[in-house]
């Protein structure tokens, strides 16, 4: 289904709303299916238990790849750019992408790999990750892919909970200027992982790496004389597809578990009609993703949506400052890239980098832009339109989560109307709400409130990995019968939605997930720590960063060196992008009588609000707060 104007738009979303399971089962028809589903949902959100296109048969990669080969078997799937500027691009057809996701997948059977098993995939931006993901999907494996910027311990502790038999690596990746020895990384992080049984290592950067004999195999010895050919393993639309660990407000990272069908069937729909590209045979649409597979963004719009809707992608495996501030551009003109989607974050960046890096390039070949995973303040909307849109190219800023699966609520390209900072209406399926803090409705335009959502959609998350209590108490139980998308929103007097960003302790640095209590715990690990706290404030170019108020003993003299040494911590246990901004040494913090830190207080402090701190007499101790004022960095 492509909704192709306003009216329709709005005739459809009625039709979603009044009849939802005649306007999924519709979408739905359009996917090749073994067996038909039996019944189109069944739902609750109180335990939560829903369940989509029951008893449906299928396999996802046969929908991805085989299904588009009569046609598009020479086809570009995706070209892929190297981080580095001399090195050649390759083009991967659909025809090529069949068959090295077969090799792979009959690699992973050849190590015993069966339907079920948990594979970890910790690896760069290259082709060869995205054949890894769709080789699982294809015997059936459960792939869980580890950003490969995360550290050795934040990699174990995501294999350990989900217990991985098999890790596909590379030996190092390239960031920019930097080369980063992945295989030392997973190394380490296997030192506590007993469950590993096998290392498949893809020789990328030729970083000498260590092999142990027992389990390390590499790529290049096994896939490429494997056979071409696999049959897709037959799988229930409530099988697991993956699990993709993202941050909450509390506790470790959770697992939030997606299944075969309904991903299916939301992320092409989302992709189709959100991007409104076009997928014929012969189409020079070109659609590129700048997120890296280590996120949801990449397992939606890199992997499985543009590939299942019969796209043709770019695969960027570099920065977007590398070699210099151009280079996303350059590659928009070298590849004549039409459909262009990015996060607010890299924009400022760019935009902070001047427009002598934009100018050279002619970007005619751009139809539509995006933005993704973070608010879009309106001075970078209006940049990323006039600049590199050249205000011709519809602007859609599409709100979502790692939870929901796909996009919900976005302008539809050309279709439907945008506004800078807005991402404006649902997307036919999708049924938001405002309500206030104690769960009553807000009607009407005009309102500001927690955004939920009451009706599921097929691609929301059906439960954590190992703790189905965790995905109802995290989603389902702050408001009865909602799901709870942790964010503030204000709906405007035309009905558009514009996100104000998270309502918990979760923060959005760079556009990456990162919860406050994560990072805490991190800090703590260093000896001389006896507690932090840590909030977001606003950051020009990250959108937010992170501020850290750390208590250190009176012996500890040298805050400069404790500085340091709390990064190179934080760095080890999660990984770079965690690494607090600003971190104050303070005596004492701000807690109640009944010993909880009211970060409120410190959240303003951080934003440098201080006249705005409330009331502070309730607290423990009122004369931290004077103090954290004047320490203020
Ligand atoms: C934020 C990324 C405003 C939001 C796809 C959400 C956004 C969190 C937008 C999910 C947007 C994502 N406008 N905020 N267009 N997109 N967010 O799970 O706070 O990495 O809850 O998924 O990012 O982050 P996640």
């Amino acid at each position: 289904m492509i909704i192709s104007t306003f009216e329709e738009y709005n005739a459809t979303y009625k039709k979603s709303v009044d009849k939802p399971e005649d306007f999924w089962s519709e979408i739905a028809s359009e996917f090749y299916w073994q067996k038909k589903w039996d019944k189109v949902l069944d739902w609750n959100f109180d335990e939560p238990n829903i369940k989509w296109f029951i008893n449906g048969k299928f396999n996802i990669t046969e929908n991805a790849i085989d299904r588009h080969l009569p046609e598009k078997a020479n086809k570009t799937a995706f070209i892929w750019e190297a981080n580095s500027i001399d090195a050649n691009h390759r083009v991967i057809t659909y025809q090529n992408l069949h068959d090295e996701v077969c090799k792979v997948a009959n690699t992973l059977k050849s190590f015993g790999t069966k339907k079920g098993d948990r594979v970890c995939i910790y690896m760069p931006m290259i082709p060869e990750t995205i054949f890894a993901m769709l080789a699982c999907a294809r015997i059936g494996a459960i792939h869980s892919v580890v950003f490969a910027g995360f550290s050795s311990s934040a990699l174990a502790g995501r294999i350990q909970d989900s217990d991985c038999k098999i890790v596909l690596t590379t030996d190092g990746a390239c960031r920019g200027a930097k080369d980063i020895p992945i295989k030392a990384v997973v190394d380490e992080a296997l030192e506590t992982c007993p469950c590993v049984e096998k290392v498949l290592i893809y020789k990328h950067t030729n970083t000498p790496i260590t092999i142990n004999k027992a389990k390390d195999i590499i790529w290049q010895d096994v896939v490429p004389s494997a056979l071409s050919t696999c049959e897709a393993e037959l799988m229930d639309s409530e099988d697991v597809l993956f699990i993709l660990y993202t941050s909450g407000s509390t506790g470790k990272p959770k697992g939030v578990v997606h299944t075969c069908g309904g991903y299916m069937v939301y992320t092409c729909y989302t992709f189709k009609n959100v991007f409104q590209i076009n997928t014929g045979t012969d189409s020079k649409d070109l659609f590129w993703c700048t997120a890296d597979v280590g996120w949801i963004t990449g397992h939606s719009y890199i992997t499985y949506g543009p590939l299942l809707a019969g796209a043709s992608s770019v695969i960027f495996e570099g920065v977007p400052t590398f070699p210099d501030a151009g280079r996303f551009w350059k590659v928009v003109d070298k590849h004549k890239v039409t459909h262009f989607y990015t996060a607010p974050t890299a924009i400022r960046a760019l935009e902070a980098c001047g427009l002598d890096f934009v100018t050279p390039y002619k970007l005619d070949s751009l139809k539509v832009l995006g933005s993704v995973g973070e608010p879009i303040n309106e001075e970078a909307w209006h940049w990323y339109n006039n600049n590199i849109g050249k205000g011709k190219c519809p602007l859609v800023d599409t709100w979502w989560q790692t939870e929901t699966g796909g996009i919900l609520i976005s302008a539809l390209a050309g279709v439907t109307p945008t506004k800078p900072s807005f991402a404006t209406l649902p997307l036919p399926g999708i049924q938001p709400l405002l309500v206030d803090d104690k769960g009553n409705e807000l009607f009407g335009n005009n309102v500001e409130g927690n955004l939920c959502i009451r009706f599921p959609w097929p691609s929301i998350i059906r439960t954590t990995y190992g703790d189905h209590n965790r995905c109802k108490e995290a989603y389902f139980s702050t408001y009865k019968g909602l799901y709870f998308t942790g964010d503030g929103c204000r709906r405007d007097e035309n009905g558009f939605y514009r996100i104000t960003g998270r309502v918990d302790d979760v923060m959005n640095v760079s556009g990456h997930r990162i919860g406050t209590a994560e990072v805490e715990s991190a800090i703590n690990m260093h000896a001389d720590v006896v507690e932090s706290a840590v909030v977001a404030y606003p950051h020009d170019i990250k959108g937010q960063g992170i501020y850290a108020y750390v208590i250190v003993p009176s012996t500890t003299k040298n805050h400069d060196n404790l500085r340091k040494e709390i990064l190179a911590e934080v760095t080890k246990i999660i990984g770079p992008i965690a690494k607090p901004d600003k971190i104050q040494v303070v005596s004492g913090l701000p807690k109640t009588r009944s010993g909880k830190i009211m970060r409120r207080i410190l959240r303003k402090v951080a934003e440098g609000e201080l006249t705005s701190l409330g009331d502070t007499s309730t607290l423990l101790d009122p004369l931290v707060v004077d103090e954290i004022i004047k320490g203020r960095l």
